[in-house]
């Protein structure tokens, strides 16, 4: 039976389980900032190979538009070989600060309606974003304050820093679909931008590759979009630790991120979108007593693999004066002084994030998983400066060009904000140039 008769079908026999259970019937919807403002990504999952259609409009009665565009047989790597097929459509030419409404699928069944904003044009609006790493199906503690908090129109977008549902792959990639069935409610509205974790290893990554689509970024996982006055950049830290899939990915990444940087530098580029803010899953530091890689001094991702001759990342970021580096994987969280190569670079003692010397680093990988929360060693390096192990998230309020509010939120304590800090900067330059002025 194809999936127009069986909606014959279950048009005779209209029972709600046999519905839900069309295999044709569009889930895990999910969207992503395509790689300009007028573009936005919309993917989502079939049971059966179906059409990959977006019908779309400015009013919730009036989708009118419509979008083709294609979908892929995704077949798990787990021992039953599971199928599904992962669509995509990219809405093009959409207006700026705008929202539309739409539904996915085609006749043989489509989604409910969602709806989604667009950003507006330019540099000059103030992005508020929700971020954290390690979000679990299991013990997913933060998803329901994430979710009202999403509802009520706090957030642009989000940043998942990698590990997801714990794992995507599980249980024959049941616990992926259930993990995504999890987070639509918020997913389906605001883009969820993401980075690799490992936890998304298995099969060469390819059940992370499937399911979420980024801007330019064709499956390689690095990627970077612009947001208002930020340019963000997401990478792929696992290379670093799953070299059998490949070392040349480690070479590739660096050089795309090098090229990145020194356009996102060039002075008409940096004048516009001063902010440069990368995300990646395992941090360059931390001070957690896990035994993790940042917990050594010369952490892969900060240092690269010298007998390979792959660069880490702290040198070339601190050069392009990148000025936030957000990680995950500590369940915890950890927000460091401004720093480079172990060195502590406060704006002042007073003022320690007003144009500081250095990259401000932020660890919050607490959102919720079954691994529950991780601590810390006893006594805190001198770069650490605030530590907790509580159940919450990051929220990131970019107000301009040089002040950009972090508020890490602590759903154990209710959603109290139990961090909070501004980071200033007046100019935005590579730290050595300004560090020799
Ligand atoms: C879904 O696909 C399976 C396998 O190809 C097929 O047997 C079944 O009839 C399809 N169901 C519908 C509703 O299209
Ligand atoms: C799928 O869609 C993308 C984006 O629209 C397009 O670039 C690509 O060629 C399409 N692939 C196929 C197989 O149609
Ligand atoms: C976006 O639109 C809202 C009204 O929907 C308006 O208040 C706001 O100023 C606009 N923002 C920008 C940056 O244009
Ligand atoms: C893993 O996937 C990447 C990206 O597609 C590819 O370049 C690499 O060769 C793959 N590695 C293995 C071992 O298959
Ligand atoms: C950096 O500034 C903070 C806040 O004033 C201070 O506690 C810390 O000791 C400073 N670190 C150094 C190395 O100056
Ligand atoms: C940027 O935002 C900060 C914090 O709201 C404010 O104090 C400052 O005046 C703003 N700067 C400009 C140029 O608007
Ligand atoms: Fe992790």
């Amino acid at each position: 039976m194809d999936c127009k008769g069986f909606i014959a079908f279950t048009l005779l026999v209209i029972t709600a389980n046999v519905v839900a259970d069309n295999p044709c019937q569009p889930n895990q919807l999910h969207i992503a900032y395509g790689d300009d403002l007028s573009k936005m990504i919309i993917s989502w999952s079939t049971v059966n190979d179906t059409d990959s259609i977006v019908k779309y409009g400015l009013t919730v009665d009036s989708l009118t538009l419509i979008q083709k565009g294609n979908e892929s047989m995704f077949v798990d790597g787990g021992n039953e070989k599971r199928t599904q097929y992962i669509h995509r459509v990219d809405l093009v030419d959409l207006k700026p600060n705008t929202t539309y409404f739409y539904m996915a699928g085609g006749p043989s069944g489509w989604s409910a309606t969602y709806h989604f904003k667009t950003m507006p044009e330019g540099e000059d609006w103030s992005p508020s974003l929700a971020v954290f790493g390690d979000l679990g199906s299991e013990n997913a503690q933060s998803l329901p304050r994430l979710k009202s908090d999403s509802a009520m129109g706090m957030y642009d977008a989000i940043l998942h820093v990698g590990d997801f549902a714990y794992d995507l792959a599980s249980n024959n990639g049941r616990t992926g679909d259930e993990f995504m069935e999890q987070i639509e409610p918020i997913a389906s509205s605001i883009p969820y931008m993401t980075c690799v974790g490992n936890h998304e290893n298995a099969y060469n990554f390819s059940n992370y590759r499937y399911i979420f689509n980024m801007p330019t970024d064709n499956k390689k996982m690095y990627y970077s979009f612009n947001m208002g006055p930020v340019h963000f950049i997401s990478i792929s830290t696992e290379f670093f630790y799953f070299p059998y899939y490949g070392v040349q990915q480690l070479y590739d990444q660096y050089d795309w991120v090098k090229q990145d940087l020194i356009e996102a530098n060039k002075p008409e580029n940096r004048l516009k979108r001063p902010w440069i803010i990368t995300f990646g899953h395992r941090p360059m530091y931390c001070s957690n007593n896990d035994n993790d890689d940042c917990t050594n001094h010369e952490s892969l991702v900060r240092v690269g693999i010298p007998s390979l001759k792959v660069k880490g990342f702290e040198d070339l970021f601190h050069d392009m004066g990148v000025d936030v580096a957000i990680w995950a994987h500590e369940h915890s969280y950890e927000r460091l002084w401004p720093l480079y190569n172990m060195k502590v670079m406060n704006g002042s003692y007073d003022h320690p994030y007003t144009n500081p010397g250095g990259i401000t680093h932020i660890i919050t990988g607490s959102a919720g998983c079954s691994e529950r929360l991780e601590y810390f060693m006893k006594d805190p390096p001198e770069w650490s400066a605030v530590r907790v192990s509580d159940y919450g998230f990051l929220r990131m309020n970019v107000f301009n060009k040089t002040h950009i509010l972090f508020e890490q939120v602590s759903d154990d304590q209710n959603g109290r904000v139990i961090d909070s800090f501004t980071l200033i900067r007046d100019r935005h330059d590579s730290y050595n140039k300004m560090n020799r002025l």
